[in-house]
């Protein structure tokens, strides 16, 4: 008999459920499976994307679990469980909430779908993919952190309303951490083939560079009491689709770094080919002085956070 794919999504709130409406919608897997601490959260938007479902005829079946055991045998298990920030809430303390969501749902997710490839949603991602990696004691390729292909894809919207044309056409590439120190590559972004750097001058270039770093927040003020989902969910529905068809696609990923890039023992951006086995090679591309300089900023803001937690003796179990 066919192998049945089953997905299951920690966290049924805006990205964790557009995440499974897209997985239902394209029948991406067979079963899929939504797990929430609202349990009526998750029963509610089970039955409601079960109907959508078979609106659409797909044969992907919806349903919220009862406890963790109904993930077992999962392939891929998404934690998009989380935190905002909310109001008085420092950096560090959202990094606190969200370090011991992650915590506690991570070592569930060991514990009933050992063999699943993670994949990590929530912020401060970067961050929270190192904690899930170290917490469940994973092997490196098991857990994927998503931002790059959003961040990629951010860029690209920017690059087509700065062009008025091109759109659909547009390669666009970015590497690093997700927050203030991500690295958009314009070296490796083209419009059909075409350089940026041939298409659009150094000040617009600069421009789509620093409004892509703040293209969450951006997204932030006009929600008022949320966070985008729409991107983050499809961004991460293609790292599923790629790691369920075993289709070795090269995405930016946030994954563990042992020496690629001349760094150990941290998560970052970079380009990545993704199949069965989750994370199964980083790509070294070149980098300018600039872009190296950059990407070493990165680096030092996830390890500052790491810091914290380990201040705080985080990982001592
Ligand atoms: P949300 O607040 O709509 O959903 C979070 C859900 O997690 C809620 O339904 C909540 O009940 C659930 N939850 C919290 N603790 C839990 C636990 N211990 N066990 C099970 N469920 C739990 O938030 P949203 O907008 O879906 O964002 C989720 C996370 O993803 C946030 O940390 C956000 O910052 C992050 N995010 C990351 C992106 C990226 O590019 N990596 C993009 C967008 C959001
Ligand atoms: C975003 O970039 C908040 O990380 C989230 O939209």
């Amino acid at each position: 008999m066919e192998k049945q794919s089953k997905v299951s999504i920690i966290g049924a709130g805006n990205v964790g459920a557009t995440i499974g409406y897209s997985l239902a919608m394209h029948g991406t897997c067979h079963d899929l499976i939504l797990v929430d601490r609202e349990e009526d959260r998750a029963k509610g938007k089970a039955l409601d994307m079960s109907q959508a479902a078979a609106a659409a005829r797909s044969h992907t079946t919806v349903k919220s679990a009862q406890s963790y055991k109904d993930i077992e045998n999962s392939e891929v298990v998404v934690i998009t469980a989380g935190s905002p920030r909310l109001p008085g809430m420092t950096r560090d303390d959202l990094l606190m909430t969200n370090a011991k969501i992650t915590k506690e749902v991570i070592l569930k997710v060991r514990e009933y779908a050992p063999d699943a490839i993670v994949i990590m949603v929530s912020n401060p991602l970067d961050t929270m993919t190192y904690v899930a990696l170290k917490v469940g004691n994973y092997p490196k390729n098991q857990v994927i952190g998503m931002a790059g292909i959003l961040d990629s894809a951010r860029m690209a919207h920017f690059i087509y309303e700065k062009l008025g044309f091109g759109s659909g056409q547009i390669r666009a590439t970015t590497m690093g951490g997700h927050g203030d120190y991500m690295v958009p590559l314009q070296r490796y972004s083209t419009v059909a083939g075409i350089p940026l750097t041939d298409l659009l001058k150094t000040e617009d270039i600069d421009e789509i560079v620093e409004r892509t770093k703040r293209g969450g927040a951006e997204i932030v003020g006009y929600l008022k009491t949320g966070s985008a989902y729409y991107a983050p969910a499809k961004a991460t529905a293609l790292m599923i689709k790629a790691i369920l068809t075993d289709s070795k696609q090269i995405y930016p990923c946030a994954v563990y770094l042992d020496g690629e890039y001349g760094y150990h023992d941290i998560v970052n951006g970079v380009p990545t080919t993704l199949g069965k086995n989750g994370a199964e090679n980083v790509i070294e591309i070149s980098l300018n002085h600039c872009e190296r300089e950059q990407f070493r900023k990165s680096i030092n803001s996830v390890q500052m956070l790491i810091d914290v937690l380990n201040k705080k003796n985080f990982f001592e179990i």
